[in-house]
């Protein structure tokens, strides 16, 4: 099944709630939550306390991918402001296993992400212990960027690492995700579609969106 993910990166600010419960009622399966540190990429976006604003405005996963140098620091208070799947690079200065660990230890489901530039083989030592393995089709830190094709052949690599593993790992895309490059990353093996400024930009109408999304 294919799940969407919503990258509230491109909603309106100002009324963060009522796109959250927009999209709710589209009925998308995640929420994409986009935490920048102007660091490990250079924009700063938003922290756990403007994610637990909304907790209530919808009814379903919070998909926290973090793009900020160390993820370790902040586990529990991105888990305590509601994230139910964290996701964090592969690239970042805290140590990854035990990132994985405290994760865990939160209850909340965990993912790694790779960058444009960062081989498949940068998962191998983690990938059973993982819930999602999300591959970058932009460079982090912007909406709006084009999709880069060349990603594919990595997209297909890791589902079929995840096939290898016979446990029911989550392969998410996200950047430059449309109706037309959706098509493409499913037929790679994607399972997890994140898209911001496609959704957000069709206000009053993210029901239709997401349907030929899906
Ligand atoms: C980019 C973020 C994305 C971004 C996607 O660094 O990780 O989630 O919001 O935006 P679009 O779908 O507009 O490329
Ligand atoms: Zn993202």
């Amino acid at each position: 099944m294919i799940k969407i993910s919503p990258s509230i990166l491109s909603a309106d600010f100002a009324n963060l709630g009522q796109e959250a419960r927009d999209m709710d009622a589209a009925g998308v399966e995640m929420l994409h939550i986009d935490v920048m540190d102007g660091h490990f990429v250079p924009n700063i976006s938003y922290g756990a306390p403007v994610y637990k604003m909304i907790r209530k405005d919808f009814s379903r996963i919070f998909d926290v991918h973090l793009m900020i140098s160390e993820p370790l620091k902040y586990v529990e208070d991105f888990a305590n402001a509601g994230a139910d799947m964290i996701t964090f690079h592969v690239e970042c200065d805290s140590d990854i296993q035990a990132t994985i660990d405290k994760i865990k230890a939160c209850g909340k489901q965990v993912g790694l992400v790779l960058k444009p530039k960062t081989p498949a083989s940068a998962l191998k030592p983690y990938l059973d212990q993982l819930d999602m393995v999300l591959v970058m089709t932009v460079e982090p830190g912007f909406g709006g960027q084009s999709f880069m094709y060349d990603m594919m052949p990595k997209v297909k690599e890791i589902r079929e690492m995840i096939t290898a593993t016979g446990k029911d790992i989550d392969l998410e895309v996200d950047g430059g995700v449309n109706a037309e490059t959706a098509k493409i990353c499913v037929e790679n093996g994607a399972n997890v579609l994140v898209a911001g400024s496609y959704l957000f930009k069709q206000k009053g109408k993210y029901a239709e969106a997401v349907a030929t999304l899906r």
